[in-house]
């Protein structure tokens, strides 16, 4: 059985729907604390999340409270500096292979605490104790069936995706997988417990999503943001993996 707020279709997987956003006075109260967090912000970022990715991100991350993260490409760091704020005593470590390389990123955010690495987190050979609980979150651009089972033999249970999008592009997400029927989609579900997708936050709502959005216009709190500058909807997705297939 897998819980999750999208309509999932595989056969042979049973589904439970939930809804996650019912509260609403819980959640616009969310998007004010996390306003407050935004304008507090390093820079604006580039070629990463911006706010509503980011508001996903706190919403998982709140929910989950994992003692250890693990970060798989983190660019100029912004998400970096989100996680840092969200969840101050968390362990952290934030792999990029592709910053081996010298590349001019303008402001850029390191964590004090991090453990940085510039290797694939395929290779990076974590000894994870498995009585605390981890998060593995991937918006390196690769596909994502590896990036689950390395989690499974890492015997990580909580998995945050960015970019599961449903547009053509070149690493292979669910969404594609869904789109396509991929015959791996049984095994694939086989280890999830629960699959959500986080909505836009605000219309437009993307090709293929769903899901409605949160809000009909432009929260008031959020007026002041620019629309264009920092709003960009990235499919963010949150996988609890089952125990039984955790290493
Ligand atoms: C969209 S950027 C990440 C942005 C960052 N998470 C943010 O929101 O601020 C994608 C990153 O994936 C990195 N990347 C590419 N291949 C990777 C790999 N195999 N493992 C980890 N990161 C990878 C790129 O170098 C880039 O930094």
């Amino acid at each position: 059985m897998v819980k999750t707020n999208f309509p999932l279709q595989i056969p042979g997987v049973d589904v439970e729907a939930v809804e996650l956003f019912s509260d609403r006075a819980t959640l616009s109260e969310q998007l004010e604390q996390f306003a407050n967090l935004y304008d507090q912000r390093p820079f604006d970022n580039t070629g990463g999340i911006r706010f509503d990715s980011a508001f996903a991100y706190c919403y998982f991350l709140k929910r989950i409270t994992p003692d250890v993260v693990i970060e798989s490409g983190f660019w100029r760091g912004f998400s970096t500096w989100l996680i840092d704020s969200i969840l101050p005593n968390a362990e952290l470590y934030c792999l990029d292979p592709v910053l081996m390389m010298p590349l001019n990123l303008s402001t850029c955010y390191r964590s004090p605490r991090a453990g940085y690495s510039t290797q694939d987190f395929s290779c990076a050979n974590f000894e994870l104790d498995p009585s605390v609980q981890t998060c593995a979150i991937f918006d390196d651009h690769q596909n994502v069936a590896p990036r689950i089972e390395q989690s499974l033999r890492y015997g990580i249970q909580h998995v945050l995706l960015d970019d599961n999008q449903y547009e053509d592009t070149y690493h292979t997400s669910i969404t594609h997988l869904l789109k396509r029927n991929d015959p791996i989609l049984p095994e694939l579900f086989s280890w999830i417990d629960e699959y959500y997708l986080f909505p836009a936050l605000i219309p437009p709502v993307m090709e293929g999503c769903p899901l409605e959005p949160l809000w009909d216009e432009m929260p008031t709190r959020l007026k002041h943001l620019d629309r264009e500058e920092h709003f960009a909807y990235s499919w963010v997705t949150y996988l609890r993996l089952k125990p039984e297939f955790i290493c």
